[in-house]
């Protein structure tokens, strides 16, 4: 795919983001010079998914097209029911529809916006349960994206099955810099939860570069195949959600799978009511086709091993000059710490926000604030905390940018950099009870 360009003037981007208030979600992308907003639904698809898609099998009911993505869902994931859905977060929606009640605990390495959310919208609690190495910004470890395990077992023992109706993890951990969950620490969560009788899911929306990274750093896995330590991290799990517009290469698409033939069959029933007929469930059979060849490609361990160098390629440019980032490099996206970039802005300034706004108006670049704004409200009270960090992330699609593209992000970051004692914080003026950071509106204290 080849998509134009268009260069913007610092002039025009001042009065674009002013109009889009200060909210990068709210500009038009065409008025992005280069979009890092997201990794999802936003990569390229190779010739062989575009031919896929030609031959999709529109039935409703048992189409060809639904054969073939179940088939490639069960022989990578390993799981006996398989549920299409559009996207991820209606994979979310059903599994804590059917699963988590009012005080529920729903405990993860981190959860992302839309678990979080879709648990606080059943009246569920999500508990964050990070390594501490996570914590340590000068911590090299290769897997910070692990779960505590001492805080999970602690927790279980004391809350039971009764008040944990599933237990997460999510492979790469989207929140904590797209860090990768080692296989021993897979293989622990899965203990701990088959001895309280709590079923354990994956948020497996990454999952190919989360196998890759365990065959990179995790001693006994240097000569496995990705398809194969991919099986394996599945294997000790109850089900999975899947978002396919990441680790699928598709502009949409998704799954929730388990091997519960029960559970499948009442969720079945809410995916008629949602989503659609259980053999396409929000997807048309073109989409069901594209999945099926992406969920293949991206297990290839040369693609594999390009997309990681690709991500450390930036981070260790922005290392180098000096700029606060987290390190090691995670999977598919560059995290900004945003509170050491500009430790003048207080937490509940909101500094992540305010380095999106300048790396809009210095280079037209497009990131997302993950710190307080995204997570730092409680959607019931309503009162306001800073969160753990404040990180800017700038994501990756896939197989979409080039090396100067990047060195000219480098460039754009540098430069901000270089002025940042002038950046001021920002205030909140409008924002809605959940998700606020997609449609909040700001402005410049
Ligand atoms: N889980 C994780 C870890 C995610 O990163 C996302 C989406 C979802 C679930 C939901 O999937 O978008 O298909 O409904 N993350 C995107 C992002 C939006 O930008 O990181 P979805």
């Amino acid at each position: 795919m080849i998509e134009p360009i268009k260069l913007t003037t610092r002039d025009e981007r001042e009065q674009l983001i002013r109009e889009a208030h200060y909210n990068p979600f709210l500009l038009r992308a065409e008025d992005v010079i280069i979009d890092l907003l997201t990794d999802s639904g936003t990569s390229a698809m190779s010739s062989d998914a575009w031919a896929a898609m030609m031959r999709g099998d529109e039935s409703y009911a048992g189409a060809r097209s639904w054969f073939r993505f179940r088939d490639t869902v069960q022989d990578i994931f390993g799981f006996e029911q398989v549920i299409p859905t559009h996207q991820g977060r209606a994979a979310e929606h059903i599994l804590f529809g059917m699963l988590v009640k009012p005080d529920s605990i729903v405990p993860n390495n981190t959860h992302f916006d839309t678990t979080r959310a879709n648990i606080e919208f059943v009246g569920g609690k999500p508990l964050d349960l990070i390594c501490d190495e996570a914590n340590d910004i000068n911590s090299d470890f290769a897997f910070k994206g692990n779960m505590d395990i001492v805080a999970l077992d602690e927790l279980v023992k004391a809350e039971g099955p009764e008040r944990i109706p599933v237990i997460m993890v999510t492979v790469t951990n989207n929140s904590v810099g797209g860090q990768p969950v080692s296989m021993s620490n897979i293989r622990e969560i899965s203990r701990i939860a088959k001895s309280a009788g709590i079923p354990f899911y994956i948020d497996a929306c990454r999952f190919a570069e989360n196998a890759f990274f365990i065959k990179q750093n995790e001693p006994g896995y240097e000569n496995t195949a990705a398809v194969d330590i991919a099986r394996e991290m599945f294997s000790y799990a109850d089900g999975c959600t899947m978002s396919a517009k990441k680790d699928a290469f598709c502009n949409i698409g998704g799954f929730l799978c388990s091997n519960d033939a029960e559970l499948a069959l009442q969720e079945r029933n809410l995916l008629i009511m949602t989503e659609g007929f259980p053999t396409y469930g929000g997807l048309a059979g073109r989409d069901l086709e594209a999945i099926a060849v992406g969920l293949r490609e991206v297990l290839d361990e040369n693609y594999l091993d390009y997309r990681l160098l690709s991500t450390r390629y930036v981070v260790e440019g922005l290392h180098d000059n000096g700029i606060p980032v987290v390190r090691p490099a995670g999977g598919h996206a560059v995290y900004l710490d945003a509170r050491r970039f500009l430790p003048h802005i207080e937490p509940l300034q909101y500094p992540g926000q305010a380095l999106s706004v300048e790396l809009y108006l210095e280079g037209g670049i497009r990131a997302v604030e993950i710190g307080t704004v995204m997570f730092g409200s409680d959607p019931h009270s309503g009162d306001e905390k800073a969160a753990r960090l404040d990180l800017l992330r700038l994501a990756i699609p896939r197989r979409v940018y080039t090396q100067s593209h990047m060195d000219y992000v480098l460039e754009a970051i540098t430069l901000v950099w270089e002025r940042r004692s002038s950046i001021r914080g920002m205030k909140i003026v409008k924002a809605p009870q959940f998700l606020r950071h997609f449609s909040a509106e700001f402005d410049w204290l």
